[in-house]
């Protein structure tokens, strides 16, 4: 097959500038590891673990072969109803590594359709608990929740909200917690925790009785890697234990060990109500996602239900796949047998070092980081994200991939790397930015 604008035109490709892409296509067509190799045959070290997914590197052949297995045995279940085993055993291991109290887990199909799940169980808990005026969310601007309605609304992110005026009401926005004084701070900055107190406004002005839930992502990941700033994820606990608010991480980004631990919850020392995940919970491999929630919430949306009722109407055909559950249980076997978030741990220092010392260059305004996550700020050009896009491209075909959002590249190779993958995506990022006029 030849890859003409005229054979690409029939797939209108999501976040993607359709146009030039077709004109100019990057198509990855092999990975292995640490790399991708494009349909010109050039490698390519992945930097970004693709879409923050690939956190034991590409093509696995563990994952495969339990995947293929799986087809081979039982290829789909109905989730309603009826079950199969995997799902169970997936579940109780991921509450292996999910902080005590989260013991239940509800599975969905995307990092998207998880945070309407925790929308919704949210809604679903307040409604048995009797506290059913509990109808408001609060999140943060330069949030990204995905891109559902729910997830739409509670997203920051101005160019993924601007053009969608039917977004759910209710949702109040708390201000995002990047700040000048913090620029180049390696780790949690040291200001900003006093911004948690825009939940605590929220509840003097609409009345505490009336939210929901807040959710944040620990370290907000698509917008550019923003750490907590020290006190910040203590004091949105305590706020919400004040007011009876449930306290959400999304951690789609965060989970499975990119901070060094397997959750941001527990790298941080904050338990949420409930983990929203995704992306690693597979290595990438096939789509799955799940909400953890804490036994209270479990059992008070279950015992609320009349005897023999369903008790949540909610879940997708597709909820805990029988091949998404095999990928799941192949990939955190694959972690914990090579104690891949113990790399990423112990790799870290390293890792922040080496991004950081790209703040030399005039182009790169500031750069953040925690755990394996980075993200690298560039001096916008004509228009914003104009450049950021060009530096994407430029990178790729010298052999990095890098995601960019706007113009800031997230770096965060799999948690497999090794100091010279480190060094390498640092060396191509410097020629690279180095070469902008
Ligand atoms: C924190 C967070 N939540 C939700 C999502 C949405 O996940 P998906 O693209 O799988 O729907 C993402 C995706 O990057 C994310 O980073």
């Amino acid at each position: 097959m030849h890859y003409t604008a005229n054979t690409l035109e029939s797939h209108w490709m999501p976040f993607t500038n359709n146009r030039d892409f077709k004109a100019n296509p990057r198509l990855l067509v092999k990975g292995d590891g640490m790399y991708y190799w494009d349909h010109k045959g050039g490698k390519i070290l992945d930097g970004s673990s693709a879409l923050f997914c690939s956190a034991a590197g590409h093509c696995r052949p563990e994952i495969a072969e339990a995947v293929y297995k799986q087809l081979k045995e039982n290829d789909y279940a109905p989730p309603f109803q009826l079950g199969h085993p995997a799902s169970f055993e997936l579940a109780q291991k991921v509450i292996r590594l999910t902080p005590d109290g989260l013991d239940h887990v509800f599975f969905a199909n995307s990092g998207s359709e998880a945070v309407d799940t925790a929308l919704k169980i949210a809604m679903a808990y307040f409604r048995a608990k009797g506290e059913g005026q509990r109808t408001r969310f609060v999140s943060r601007e330069r949030a990204y929740h995905g891109v559902n309605i729910g997830g739409t609304s509670l997203s920051g992110m101005v160019k993924n909200r601007e053009v969608f005026s039917g977004i759910m009401p209710g949702v109040v926005l708390m201000r995002h917690t990047w700040l000048e004084e913090n620029r180049f701070t390696k780790g949690q900055p040291e200001h900003g925790a006093y911004l948690a107190d825009d939940l605590e406004r929220f509840a003097q002005t609409y009345g505490p009785a009336t939210i929901a839930a807040c959710f944040v992502e620990p370290i907000a990941g698509s917008t550019g890697c923003l750490p907590p700033p020290k006190g910040y994820l203590e004091r949105l606990r305590a706020i919400c234990d004040k007011h009876g608010i449930l306290l959400v991480f999304d951690e789609v980004i965060c989970g499975f060990g990119r901070t060094g631990k397997p959750f941001a919850a527990q790298a941080f020392g904050v338990t949420p109500d409930m983990i929203t995940m995704a992306k690693a919970l597979t290595n990438g491999a096939v789509p799955m996602a799940a909400v953890a929630v804490k036994d209270d919430i479990y059992s008070t949306v279950v015992n609320a239900a009349p005897e023999g009722a369903i008790e949540l109407f909610h879940g997708y055909t597709y909820s805990a796949h029988p091949v998404a559950c095999a990928a799941g249980l192949a990939a955190l076997a694959i972690y914990e047998k090579e104690g891949v978030f113990e790399n990423a741990a112990k790799l870290a220092p390293y890792f922040l070092d080496k991004v950081f010392s790209l703040r030399d260059l005039d182009i790169v305004t500031d750069i953040r980081g925690y755990g394996l996550l980075a993200g690298v700020d560039i001096k916008p050009g004509k228009a914003p994200g104009a450049r950021g896009t060009q530096i994407q491209k430029d990178l790729f075909w010298k052999g990095l991939h890098v995601k960019f959002t706007g113009d800031t590249g997230i770096i965060a190779p799999p948690l497999i790397a090794k100091r010279e993958h480190v060094d390498e995506i640092v060396r191509i990022m410097r020629e690279t930015l180095s070469a902008i006029k």
